[in-house]
């Protein structure tokens, strides 16, 4: 055999046998190089065959070219197979397994005192009453002086107050100076409650904190008697708590209300029979409430003889307390989770 044909032959049989060994493009690439570049060794093989003598070179051609095209389709072959096989990779490097149990996702929930709040005020609506809002950065003149508390005068110590400068404004403590700036604002007759946060200066325990939620109510008309104020206050309780629970009304002091009382219910708990969040007395003392004083109606511009009005004021704090015999205020706004999601 010529020396130039077995040096193809041998070419051949290295090229096909490298090309078996690829199993990647980059490998597949640099195998072209090798072989079919215009530096490659085949390509410098056919260039071989210019230089052989005009008799040998149409043998030599011919066999070049044969090789070259066997060597051009098995590499077809090859670059087919590896594409085939980077994708059998490629989708098994991303395979996602659909029968893992999905990631649990956490809602968010109302909290609790919202929750109440939200109860109470449905409550009243379906009794006729109208929501309404007013300014936690309040006036002295709303906060006290409306409502019957002079400068100077003793009941000033019942609230610890935020003084805001100058000290004419402070933040309201308590949702009671909206019976004024409603009256103020509309005639009777009135139904309306009022929930929003109220702030003191306590020092804070489990039963105070320096900001907390009320919910004002406030009726007006003519006729009204304290049997309107118990029936709606009873009929609250009623729903609030359960059909059958019995309320109690003491006499109470509160300058913008004559006469005024306390109402309590019987321990949601133990339903009156005793126990930890009673103190075993049976009662929770849940508002204060009373008769509009005269003075409020006349510095509201009302004519005390014409029409009078019932007033109460609770806190949804204390009664999610009662409710869920939660023994520490502070929890509601410490913001941990642990204790606010078991209320979602
Ligand atoms: N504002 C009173 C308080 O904060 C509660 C109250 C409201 C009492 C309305 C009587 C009438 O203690």
């Amino acid at each position: 055999m010529a020396a130039i044909d077995e040096a193809l032959l041998k070419l051949t049989e290295k090229a096909l046998g490298e090309l078996d060994q690829t199993d990647d493009e980059a490998g597949l690439e640099n195998w072209r190089t090798e072989y079919l570049g215009r530096r490659g060794a085949l390509t410098e093989h056919m260039r071989s065959v210019g230089q052989l003598s005009p008799e040998e070179r149409p043998a030599a051609g011919q066999a070049a070219n044969a090789a070259k095209a066997r060597i051009e389709s098995a590499f077809g072959e090859r670059k087919t197979r590896i594409d085939e096989l980077s994708l059998d990779r490629q989708l098994e490097a991303e395979r996602i397994d659909v029968t893992l149990p999905a990631r649990r996702l956490y809602a968010g929930g109302l909290h609790p005192v919202t929750q109440t709040l939200r109860r109470i005020l449905e409550i009243f609506r379906d009794m006729g009453f109208q929501v309404a809002e007013g300014p936690e950065v309040e006036l002295d003149k709303y906060n006290f002086e409306a409502l019957n508390i002079p400068p100077e005068h003793p009941a000033r110590d019942m609230f610890d107050t935020f003084y805001v400068n100058p000290p004419s404004v402070l933040l309201r403590t308590h949702t009671s100076p909206n019976q004024a700036r409603i009256m103020e604002r509309v005639p009777p007759p009135i139904r309306v409650v009022v929930p929003g946060r109220c702030y003191r200066y306590e020092s804070q325990d489990a039963s105070h904190e320096w900001m907390f939620h009320q919910v004002e109510g406030l009726a007006v008309d003519a006729g009204l008697t304290m049997a309107d104020l118990k029936g709606v206050l009873v009929a609250f309780a009623q729903r609030m708590f359960w059909p059958e629970v019995q309320c109690r009304f003491r006499c109470d002091y509160f300058p913008f209300v004559e006469p005024g009382v306390d109402m309590s219910v019987q321990c949601p708990i133990c339903r009156g029979k005793g126990c930890r969040v009673c103190k075993m007395s049976g009662w929770i003392e849940m508002l204060g409430a009373g008769m509009v004083h005269p003075r409020v109606l006349r510095n509201v511009g009302y004519d005390p003889d014409a029409v009078n009005g019932f007033a109460f004021g609770m806190g949804p704090e204390r009664i999610t307390m009662v409710k869920h015999a939660i023994d520490d205020i502070r929890l509601f706004y410490g913001n941990d989770l642990r204790f606010l999601a078991q209320f979602n």
